[in-house]
């Protein structure tokens, strides 16, 4: 985090929000990456006297992005951009703390939401245990800039040479800096909080029942004879997976993304009532 550059008046804030981050993280397994900017950069800010503050100009790149193509890469980002999925693991994937639970290789590691979860917490999250735990933490709540989430994901991260153009990461950064959503919102001890069942049931029949039938057991347009993610098995099995599905579509399929149209609490309602439905076949 000391990548960013904050103007001197800007330093106080900055203080209290770091303590806060450091009160908030403590206890949990860090693997801290060397920044670029570490080392040298934080007692810049103490001038004043230049006018042209980085820290403050949003690039016009970010302002252009869209939030929802970035919410879809974060799911899988190689169906997004059409390029090849990467043959590698991931080189940060060595470094989680926790090697013994998650034991994926591959393309798996590359997937955002393998090493940082679908309710976005990483390791303070759903993925505190079981087979998809890592100890990486969490893109929650970051203070990070605009450029710095850039910085980080073409370059730390390694997006840029694993084939993502400068446009998809930019699409990226908006989505973690916009685009995320506090899931314990509407999501607690994995059942969907929300209370309106006869709302949750009237966005379900005008967004989703076309595809995926009236009672979420219809396999969806272009969907393989197997398919078997139904709408009351993933709601109930991950409904953090859920959320984000509903809020940015499947990757690579016609599914189109909600965010944009449903509120925060809509999408509870609709959780709500997802997991109402059957889980699988009758
Ligand atoms: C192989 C695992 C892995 C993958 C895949 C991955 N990250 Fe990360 N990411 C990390 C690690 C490790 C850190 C450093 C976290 C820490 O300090 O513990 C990190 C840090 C971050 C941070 C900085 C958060 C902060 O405030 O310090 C952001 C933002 C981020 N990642 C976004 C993404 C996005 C977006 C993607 C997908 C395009 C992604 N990451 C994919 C491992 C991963
Ligand atoms: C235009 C058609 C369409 C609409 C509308 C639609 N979906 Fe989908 N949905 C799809 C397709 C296509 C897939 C992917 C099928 C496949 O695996 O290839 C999918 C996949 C899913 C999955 C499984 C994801 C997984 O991990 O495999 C769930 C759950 C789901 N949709 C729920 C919903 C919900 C809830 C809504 C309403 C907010 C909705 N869908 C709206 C077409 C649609």
């Amino acid at each position: 985090m000391s990548e960013i550059k904050m103007s001197g008046r800007l330093v106080a804030i900055g203080m209290l929000a770091l303590a806060v981050a450091v009160v908030g993280l403590a206890g949990c397994d860090l693997i801290v990456l060397p920044g670029p900017g570490d080392g040298g950069d934080v007692g810049d800010g103490g001038d004043g006297g230049d006018g042209g503050d980085g820290g403050d100009t949003t690039p016009a790149e970010f302002t252009a992005a869209s939030v929802t193509r970035g919410g879809a890469m974060y799911d899988k980002w190689w169906k997004v951009a059409g390029v090849d999925a990467p043959a590698e693991t991931h080189a940060l994937w060595a470094t989680r703390s926790d090697t013994e639970s998650n034991t994926r290789t591959g393309e798996d590691t590359w997937r955002c939401k393998e090493c940082h979860g679908w309710d976005y917490k990483g390791v303070d999250g759903a993925y505190s245990s079981g087979s998809h735990r890592t100890g990486i933490a969490g893109i929650f709540g970051t203070t990070m800039t605009p450029q710095a989430v850039f910085d980080l994901l073409k370059t730390v991260h390694g997006f840029g040479t694993a084939g993502l153009s400068d446009g998809d990461i930019w699409d990226l950064a908006k989505f973690v800096l916009e685009g995320q959503i506090d899931t314990d919102e509407i999501i607690a001890d994995g059942l969907f909080t929300g209370t309106d069942l006869d709302g949750g049931q009237s966005t379900y029949d005008a967004s989703c029942s076309a595809c995926h039938g009236a009672d979420g057991l219809t396999v969806p347009p272009g969907g393989p004879d197997d398919f078997d993610a139904f709408v009351g098995f993933l709601s109930n099995d991950n409904p953090w997976e859920f959320q984000h599905k509903v809020r940015y579509g499947q990757p690579g399929t016609s599914m189109p993304a909600q965010a944009g149209l449903l509120t925060v609490e809509e999408v509870g309602d609709l959780g709500a009532f997802s997991q109402t439905l059957p889980t699988e076949a009758q």
